[in-house]
């Protein structure tokens, strides 16, 4: 009786202190593009998040003195840092979770198309490393122009093999990250019960928040709604035009792709009903082949794609329009890795 009692009171301790009786799994998250100014924020973030294990820094320069900085934190996870191509491959192995915000930003007066032709090459070269030493891993694409990047790995695993279109994301996360301040602010609701879904894509016009489905609601004016939107679609261009050619969102964009991360690695780990907004392979939604959505994440990527529900005469309209934007945006990234 005093072991069964002594046995019940430490397990209700442990409950207590908000320990989980079954031991949280081992996972590996890399980060790629580490030392960049996403990448520093978002890996103190990831040190941050008791569920990673192992963190895993890779840049071509500079990843050691990050992740020797980072590995002081007195969190759960071990830290190391990897840098140049030689170092890409120990970097990778055994991710379970591999997070991409290599390559160049935008400057004022650029669009995220701008960006292609040094980023598309990153893209392709980082996809074909996972694709040999981390297949099974989730893909967590931050790069711009993502609406091309994700077509772009989606491309280099299928030539290698190794496509499973529910391990590989498009990070959408700071659109919505966007789209829930915007509204709260507006619809004068605590932001911390904002929920906003955004579909289409990552990019000016194929950005589309679906604010007719905010919760809680509120009855905002056509013309608010009208202003709200585009201010989410231009959100990125509002923080670039604010750091006058100091880059773009870093410090927003890492919070965002820590959340995002965090809901790979629950749904990996069995949390039920994980679910975000992201841009994926996607058939249900429309004709094009990759569409951002409400997603599941589960233990093998997504689960499912879940549907666009009712949409406004406004919110059918955007969607109409950024359709043909998408598309090309598709096209030409399977153009370029096919090349
Ligand atoms: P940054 O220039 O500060 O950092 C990029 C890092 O990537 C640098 O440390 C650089 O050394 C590294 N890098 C370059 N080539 C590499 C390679 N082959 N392998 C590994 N690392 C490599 O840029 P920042 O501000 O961190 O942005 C990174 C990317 O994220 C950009 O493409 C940007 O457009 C994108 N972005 C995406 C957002 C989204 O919502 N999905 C939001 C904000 C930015």
């Amino acid at each position: 009786r005093s072991i069964h009692s002594a046995v019940s009171r430490s397990r209700s301790q442990l409950l207590r202190r908000g320990y989980a009786t079954e031991p949280v799994p081992e996972r590996k998250v890399a980060i790629l593009g580490a030392a960049g100014g996403i990448g520093q924020p978002l890996s103190l973030l990831m040190k941050l998040n008791p569920l990673v294990s192992t963190l895993s820094l890779y840049d071509i320069a500079g990843t050691p003195g990050v992740a020797a900085d980072v590995s002081h934190i007195n969190s759960r996870s071990e830290v190391a840092g990897f840098a140049g191509e030689e170092e890409l491959g120990k970097a990778l192995e055994g991710a379970d979770v591999v997070i991409i915000p290599a390559g160049v930003p935008r400057k004022p007066g650029m669009t995220r198309d701008d960006l292609f032709n040094i980023n598309a090459g990153i893209v392709k070269s980082l996809a074909t490393a996972i694709s040999k030493y981390c297949p099974h891993a989730l893909v967590n694409m931050i790069s711009n122009p993502v609406n091309s990047t994700v077509p772009i790995a989606a491309e280099v695993f299928k030539k290698a093999g190794t496509y499973d279109e529910k391990r590989l994301f498009g990070v959408t996360t700071l659109d919505v990250v966007r789209a829930k301040t915007f509204y709260a602010g507006k619809a004068r609701v605590p932001v911390a019960d904002v929920n906003v879904p955004v579909i289409g894509g990552h990019a000016g016009v194929t950005i589309l928040p679906l604010f007719s489905q905010a919760t809680p609601s509120a009855n905002l004016d056509a013309d608010v709604i009208e202003a709200l939107t585009r201010r989410t679609q231009d959100g990125g261009t509002e923080v670039v035009t604010a750091k006058a050619g100091k880059g773009s969102a870093t410090l927003s964009m890492a919070y965002a792709g820590a959340i995002f991360a965090d809901a790979c690695l629950k749904g990996l780990n069995g949390v039920p009903d994980v679910v975000e907004c992201s841009y994926v392979q996607s058939n249900i939604i429309s004709e094009l082949p990759f569409f951002a959505s409400k997603v599941r994440i589960g233990k093998n990527g997504v689960e499912e794609i879940l549907g666009l529900g009712t949409l406004s005469d406004f919110e059918q309209e955007g969607l109409e329009k950024l359709k043909s934007e998408l598309k090309s945006s598709i096209e030409k990234g399977i153009k370029f890795a096919s090349q």
